[in-house]
């Protein structure tokens, strides 16, 4: 049984619904609706996909396929600690691949998944715009830089053993 918390409709739907109300029905207002849904709820899970496309009355398929669009958006939820590890050129060149590959390995997870327990989620993303540290991850928006895959799984565990302060 997963730990990670079920997501309950009826604590967000009249939220939800005041959000979609500030907006046109129509596809135009998509994006903007998506951002705040999921800024409220903190992903998009199928039901509050359908209940924005029926009041926006826009196809449920262009609704996902927006969401698969833009790296922002995500219908799962995210963990605890959220890493995002950078493929971008500098970093792909300086061994990101390796890193992401142990990453994988170590905690059973490929990107835009979230473990189990719901602790950690990962997420390959392009450049995270420090191209100098390069391979770079973000741990909850922190950079750590100059990485290896020895490096990178060893903060991560620090996370997740609450030795890590986050700032
Ligand atoms: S390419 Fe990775 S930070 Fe720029």
């Amino acid at each position: 049984m997963s730990a990670v918390k079920e997501f309950k409709l009826s604590q967000y739907q009249s939220e939800l619904e005041k959000i979609i109300r500030n907006y046109e029905e129509d596809e135009f207002s998509l994006l903007e609706v998506l951002h705040e849904a999921q800024e409220l709820v903190g992903y998009l899970p199928k039901e509050v996909q359908k209940i924005i496309a029926d009041e926006l009355q826009v196809a449920p398929g262009k609704v996902s396929s927006v969401i698969s669009f833009y790296n922002h958006f995500s219908d799962s939820p995210k963990g605890e600690y959220q890493v995002a590890i950078c493929k971008g050129t500098a970093c792909y060149v300086k061994g990101s691949k390796e890193i992401i590959e142990k990453i994988e390995e170590k905690y059973g997870i490929s990107s835009g998944e979230t473990t189990e327990d719901g602790k950690l989620s990962l997420e390959v993303v392009r450049c995270l715009g420090a191209c100098g540290l390069s391979p770079v991850m973000t741990v909850n928006g922190k950079a750590h830089g100059l990485l290896n895959p020895e490096k990178a799984t060893k903060i991560i565990d620090k996370y997740l053993n609450n030795e890590m302060k986050e700032v």
